[in-house]
């Protein structure tokens, strides 16, 4: 039997799952590091964090799994997007990762506008500057740390930090590649342009290709640290979304995603590039070979209950421990027994920044309409309900851009949720799908590996076979009337807050 890894390097942690070529989970494991933010709206992680966790949860899923590591036909990497690590001669990483979530390069993005000029960045990366974005974080390192860039050898993203670490090949793929904000998107190859403009010597750079291409092989070394047979091949993998819409099936033009990880995605595969003139949403290269997808993106979803769960959910965590169960699902029960609309209480989840629809790292979180009648729950559903507005928000925006389904594939948090699941049929109204595995960037990662290493002719195909649709949820119309509302008053918030969010981060 031969069978398939995909190792998805998440900001919480990394998820590391063994497949069947037919998409059966064989086994799972996850190991977990922790996000600094030595300042308000920074964000780092240290990338030997990373390189430590995929090392520990391949090595628990072979013993799990009990296949012999000849078995295992190729590695697929995934990951979170944009992170910013640097190497020097050596290979040695050069200071911690800045990551996608950070904030700290807003002046950075005004100097990569006004060298390169707004027009020529969009018509080049598909995309307006953004803070999120590697390139403003390399700006920011080359003004505030020179001593460092001077000594930086090789700028790799997170996945493919990995990557090196595992074959000790310095290799990218163009849909995370995309998130760098250095890509010619329409080339799929690095731009001579942006690089020039902003002073970034190409060497710094690894080479770029599709995403089902073998970029490099297991070392001897890495063989050791992780139980895998040297020589096992590593396709370019995915950036977490492109890879994630792999694993659930958005492969082909009319197909659409909603992913609530600590980010929340709404994505849709394109046949052709197709750009918000606004940048409202970003166009990046697909996995799938020859394709785009163009996605909006909330910075604080999953991320945004994650706070709130670690910060006012204590009581939900020991429970949690004592009964064996996720904290999340009793969360969710609490938040369940209150009614649509969380009793007139409204939640902004700017708690990073806001990129879709506002692009403004300055915006804050906000809880909008407290009174003594809230208690703990209503804040619980609130949260669930602001990030489905911000989803929404996204939505509507790719809906401008043309794009239309007739179903939403839910996956992350918002996937599992049967109350959230209902929550985002309700607020998009429209019909709301899951998939039978719920491993999207791995599985995607590991189906890339498969149409790399031969199983399938294509991703297409691949996901034909692989990917099933389950629990189709549909809008419940008292529900969606009253949410109507409220996503009108929640659309009415941040035009009159924005200039308060930029004297409070002033
Ligand atoms: C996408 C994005 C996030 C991160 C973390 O643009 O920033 O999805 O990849 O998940």
């Amino acid at each position: 039997m031969s069978c398939y890894l995909g190792v998805d390097i998440g900001t919480s942690g990394t998820k590391t799952v063994l497949f069947s070529s037919s998409g059966q989970k064989l086994a799972s494991a996850t190991e977990e590091y922790p996000l600094y933010q030595p300042e308000n709206g920074w964000a780092e992680q240290e990338p030997m964090d990373w390189w430590n966790a995929v090392c520990a949860s391949i090595k628990r899923v072979i013993a799990a799994s009990r296949v012999n590591k000849d078995e295992i036909g190729g590695v697929g990497l995934s990951g979170q997007m944009h992170g910013l690590v640097m190497l020097d001669k050596d290979g040695k990483v050069l200071r911690p990762s800045i990551l996608w979530c950070d904030q700290r390069t807003a002046a950075e993005c005004e100097e990569i506008t006004l060298r390169v000029g707004a027009d020529r960045l969009i018509a080049i990366t598909a995309n307006p500057a953004l803070t999120g974005f590697t390139a403003s974080k390399i700006l920011w390192v080359q003004k505030h740390e020179p001593h460092l860039y001077e000594r930086c050898n090789k700028i790799l993203l997170p996945k493919d930090f990995i990557r090196y670490m595992l074959s000790g090949e310095y290799a990218a793929e163009v849909s995370d590649a995309s998130g760098m904000q250095l890509l010619d998107i329409n080339q799929r190859a690095w731009s001579p342009e942006i690089l020039e403009k902003l002073a970034i010597d190409k060497s710094l750079l690894a080479a770029v290709y599709e995403s089902v291409a073998v970029t490099a092989k297991v070392s001897s070394s890495a063989a050791v640290q992780t139980g895998l047979r040297q020589g096992t091949p590593i396709v370019g993998g995915g950036g977490d979304q492109a890879a994630g819409a792999v694993g659930n099936g958005i492969v082909k033009e009319g197909l659409l995603s909603s992913t609530i990880g600590s980010s929340g995605v709404v994505f849709a595969h394109t046949d052709a590039p197709r750009i918000d003139k606004g940048g409202r949403v970003h166009t990046f290269c697909h996995a799938v070979p020859g394709a785009w997808h163009v996605m909006g993106v909330t910075q604080g979803a999953g991320l945004s209950l994650k706070w709130f769960r670690d910060n006012f959910c204590g009581d939900e965590i020991r429970l949690g421990k004592d009964m064996a169960i996720d904290p999340y699902v009793i969360m969710d029960k609490e938040a369940a027994a209150i009614p649509p609309g969380s009793n007139q209480l409204l939640y902004l989840p700017y708690l990073m920044g806001e990129r879709t629809p506002h692009l403004d790292p300055k915006a804050r979180g906000v809880f909008f309409g407290l009174s003594t009648f809230h208690n703990k729950a209503d804040l619980i559903r609130a949260v669930m309900e602001g990030v489905t507005f911000s989803l929404r928000d996204c939505l509507e925006i790719l809906r401008e851009t043309g794009v239309s389904a007739d179903e939403i594939v839910a996956s992350g948090g918002g996937g599992k949720s049967m109350l959230w699941r209902q929550m985002q049929a309700d607020v998009y109204r429209c019909p709301v799908v899951t998939t039978i595995s719920d491993e999207g960037p791995a599985l995607g990662a590991a189906i890339l590996s498969m149409v790399g290493t031969g199983a399938y002719d294509n991703v297409p195909e691949a996901c034909d076979a692989i990917v099933r649709k389950k629990d189709v949820t549909r809008p419940d119309d008292a529900s969606a009337a009253v949410y109507e509302k409220q996503y009108a008053i929640y659309k009415t918030l941040y035009p009159i807050l924005k200039t308060s969010f930029e004297q409070l981060t002033r």
